[in-house]
This record gives C-alpha cells, structure tokens and sequence, in this order.
C-alpha cells in the first residue's frame, strides 16, 4: 500500500481500502458464495425419473441435487456413487433396488410397483439411476407402469457414460475430421453368434459405444473386423469413467482382446470404436501433461 503524506488522505484511503475489499472478497472468495438455484418444488404424490450421471458428484445436475435432497422416498440402482447417495437426507426413505454381487436385479414390475406404492402413500419420489435415464436404463418400462396406475412422471436427465468417458479421455464421441454420427449400442446382442448387423456397424465415418460389452470385447472386434473394419481401427475400453478408480486400455480392434486379458478392466466399462479414439493422449508425457477431468488416467 502506497504511504500517503497527509495523515488524513492516508486514514481515507485505508478506509476506502478496507470498504471495497469487505465488499468484493465474497464475491470471489469461494465458488461455495455463488447463490445456486436450488429451490423448486418436489410433489407428493409423484415420481421423479432422475440421473445420477456417471459416479462423480460433481456431474450430477442442480436439479437432481435439489430433488435428492427434498424427496421423502429414493429408490436407487448399483451404479449410483456413494458421494450422490450422501446427498440423501438421514430422515428420507432408501430403496436399494440394483443387482447384489452373484444375484438377479429386482425384477422390473416390483421396482414399478414400489414406485407406485410410495407415490400413493402421498410420497414424492426420487427414481435414481446412473448416467442418464434415458439410456439403456429401462426407463420405458418404468414409465408405462407409472401411467398406468395414473402416477405422475418427471425426467430429469443425467451426463451418460459415454460423455463423461470421452471427456475424462479428453476426446470429442464426434469430429468433423473423424466421426460424423454417433451410435450407442446396447452389446447385449453381441454374443459370438449373436445378432448385431456387423455390416451396418462397421462404418469409419461413426463412433461406436458400445454399453455393456466388457465381456463381449472379443465378439465385437471380431464381428467388425469380419465385417471389413481394418485390423488397426483404433477401439478404447474406460472403467469406471470420471472415479477416481477409472482405468482405460487404448489399442486396436486385432490387439484389443489380447490387451484386455493381459489386463482385465473392472466393471462398469464402455467401449468406444472409432478413429476419435486416435486423439487420445496415450504416452504418460502426454497424460502428465493432460487434465481433462477429474479421474487418473491409467493407460497400462
Ligand atoms: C445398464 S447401462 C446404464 C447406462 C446409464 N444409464 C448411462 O446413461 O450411462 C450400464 C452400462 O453403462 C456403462 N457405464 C455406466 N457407468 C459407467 C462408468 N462410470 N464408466 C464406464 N461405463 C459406465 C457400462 O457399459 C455399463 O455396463
């Protein structure tokens, strides 16, 4: 601070000085000031369809926060991280409802009928799924049990695993260079002799997602290499993307299986097929150099 002459300038200015930075330190302090807009209504009676995006909290949308934080009920799925289950109140009901290690899921009309039921208790309803609900979630389903009780639907949807896999690997699912179209698949059909069209997936001018699919990484690179799919097209498996666990194999449609077994991945797990796969920042001066989200990057 500049030493000012007149005693009374001086006590001026150190007035001055301590006014603006009353006034301006909560402005710039701590991101936690910003007011949020986190009121709204969570209804009684209703269900709210809700993702949880794909484990990092931080992914999660206002609006899910707010409704996990108001509703009297949460009926939640395996792939829901333990910091968004944290945001559930102690005095709200939870309802576990994902696949226990070595068993069968709940099976899908007792999850709507659960739904239903606490609705019907006069309850408003949070149904949390992983990712986005929309996808591969089975949402349909439950959609079509709540409108035939006549319960009402929200969806608030979530960041799904394929976006917040690409972002932690630090590459576009499209590119005007690389991928004009993106495809999500479900690989439960990929099985050695199962029915996916090869032929129709097999495009290099498309990013393939492949959900689902850990164990079926051998089929779908066999099936798209027959289909005419060059041996070195760039395929890349992410496990637990955006955790802190996340772990990714980068490599190519003929050395993919290979790689895999030499280092088996976790589950959940994506797949992703295409030549933005080549963006990927593979040598660890590259990935040390990188931080494109959260997560460690493991590239074995
Ligand atoms: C039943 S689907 C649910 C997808 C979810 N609704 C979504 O939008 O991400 C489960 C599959 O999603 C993928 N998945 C979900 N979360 C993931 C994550 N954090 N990292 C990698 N894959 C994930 C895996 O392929 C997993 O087998």
């Amino acid at each position: 601070m500049p030493a000012l002459s007149n005693p009374l300038l001086q006590k001026w200015f150190n007035a001055f000085m301590r006014l603006s930075h009353r006034a301006l330190t909560p402005l710039v302090q701590h991101a936690a000031d910003i007011r949020l807009p986190l009121r709204g209504e969570c209804r009684a009676g209703q269900v709210y369809l809700v993702g949880a995006g794909s484990g990092d909290a931080e992914l999660l949308t206002l609006k899910a926060a707010r409704l996990l934080m108001q509703a009297d009920a949460v009926v939640y799925d395996r792939l829901v991280g333990d910091d968004v289950l944290a945001l559930i109140p102690s005095s709200s009901e939870r309802y576990y409802v994902g696949k226990a290690r070595g068993h069968h899921s709940v099976p899908q009309a007792e999850i709507g009928g659960l739904m239903v039921k606490l609705a019907r208790e006069g309850k408003s309803v949070v149904r949390l799924k992983g990712g986005d609900p929309a996808v591969f979630a089975r949402m349909g389903e439950e959609l079509d049990a709540l409108a035939a009780a006549q319960v009402a639907a929200t969806i608030v949807p979530g960041i799904t695993a394929a976006s917040a896999a690409a972002a932690c690997m630090g590459i576009p699912l499209t590119d005007r260079g690389h991928a004009q179209q993106l495809r999500f698949v479900t690989a439960q059909l990929c099985r050695e002799d199962g029915t996916p069209d090869w032929q129709a997936l097999a495009r290099k001018d498309e990013t393939l997602v492949f959900y689902m699919g850990l164990s079926k990484v051998n089929a779908i690179c066999h099936g798209l290499r027959q289909a005419g799919l060059p041996d070195e097209w760039p395929i890349m498996l992410v496990a637990n993307a955006s955790q802190s666990e996340q772990q990714s194999l980068v490599g190519s449609l003929a050395d993919m299986p290979e790689k895999l077994a030499a280092t088996p991945l976790p589950s959940p797990c994506l797949i992703v097929v295409g030549s933005v796969v080549q963006r990927v920042a593979t040598t660890p001066a590259a990935l040390a150099a990188t931080n494109f989200c959260s997560a460690p990057q493991t590239t074995p």
